[in-house]
């Protein structure tokens, strides 16, 4: 009953401020009010740029109220067709939470949004990652991995980009890619030679439990399983070999999706010696190994799983 209330109350507001702001247009300056009241709310724009399956998804989980009296907020919401599209383990996450990804803090215009920019979102302490790639066929921006298709809806409280993508992963509070890794948040796949590993080394567990940005490309209990015995022998006895092995997997300074990636690049790696991209039919590989799940967005960067781990070249052959 009360909300009922306040709703006729705003629409009465809204009313009064049009009528207002129309009559008065022209005698004193009101043309803010004028203005904003032109354009519509952000769930009206979705609704009419035939984004629906979004705006279903936030009537569902009320998150069109929420926005609706609060503002401005910037919405990246994708295409219906995207939603048929979505990952089997990104629908494990709660509907709620992941459209409250969707949702920025602030109204970013496209001509705002910078590399690497992290934007706060309605989910608590995650962020979205902006990300500009200069890629052969153009300029290329992403939010939390997903190509920004059409921009600068603007609604009056916010403003509306269009995303090729849903957000497909949702990051635990201060997630970072160490503790994503070894918390077993990441799908299918154990990391547990890794995360071992990784802590017994003071320089590769700062670099990836630092603020970022990096990418990590982690290789699976069954990639290190892979190796031959001498090898893991020798990682073992080796810390200084280990440390190198480790910083080879790892990208600092970068978040790389794979949308941003190019064939034949060149990914300069912690451990200074660059490792190839190549892009082919079959997928994703860089050096030896397949990316078999790609993009999973963590606090302080990016984590793709790998098959097999990478073993710097020069590096001891047995
Ligand atoms: C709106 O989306 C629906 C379902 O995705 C599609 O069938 C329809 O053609 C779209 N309409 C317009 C005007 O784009
Ligand atoms: C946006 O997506 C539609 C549908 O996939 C596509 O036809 C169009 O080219 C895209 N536009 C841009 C600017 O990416
Ligand atoms: C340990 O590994 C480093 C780096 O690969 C190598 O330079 C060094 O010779 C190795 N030490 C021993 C004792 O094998």
């Amino acid at each position: 009953m009360r909300k009922v209330l306040r709703d006729m109350l705003s629409l009465y507001l809204t009313g009064a401020l049009l009528l207002l702001g129309n009559a008065a247009a022209g005698i004193v300056d009101h043309n803010v009010i004028v203005h904003r009241g032109d354009r519509m709310n952000l769930l009206d724009l979705a609704q009419s740029l035939n984004l629906t399956v979004f705006v279903e998804a936030m009537e569902k989980t009320h998150l069109d109220n929420t926005i609706d009296h609060e503002g401005p907020y910037t919405l990246f919401s994708p295409l219906n067709i995207a939603f048929e599209n979505i990952p089997d383990y990104t629908k494990e996450y709660s509907l709620g939470d992941l459209m409250k990804l969707h949702v920025a803090r602030g109204d970013y215009l496209e001509k705002e949004l910078k590399d690497e920019q992290l934007i706060r979102s309605l989910l608590s302490k995650r962020d979205v990652r902006i990300n500009i790639y200069k890629k052969k066929s153009g300029k290329l921006i992403t939010a939390n991995g997903q190509k920004l298709n059409e921009t600068d809806f603007d609604a009056h409280n916010g403003v509306l980009h269009i995303i090729d993508g849903v957000m497909n992963s949702i990051y635990a509070r201060e997630g970072t890619a160490l503790k994503e890794v070894s918390s077993g948040a990441l799908p299918y796949y154990s990391f547990n030679t890794l995360s071992r590993a990784v802590k017994s080394s003071d320089v590769v567990t700062s670099l990836l439990d630092g603020s970022g940005p990096l990418t990590l490309f982690a290789p699976s209990d069954k990639a290190f399983s892979r190796l031959p015995d001498s090898v893991n022998d020798y990682l073992l006895k080796n810390k200084t070999a280990l440390e190198y092995v480790l910083k080879y997997h790892a990208i600092s300074g970068r978040t790389w999706f794979t949308i941003g990636l190019e064939d034949n690049m060149n990914l300069q790696t912690a451990a200074t010696i660059p490792l190839t991209v190549s892009i082919k039919q079959d997928g994703v590989k860089v050096g030896d190994a397949k990316v078999v799940l790609p993009d999973f967005c963590v606090a302080n960067g990016v984590v793709h799983i790998i098959d097999n781990v990478l073993l710097p070249p020069g590096f001891p052959q047995f």
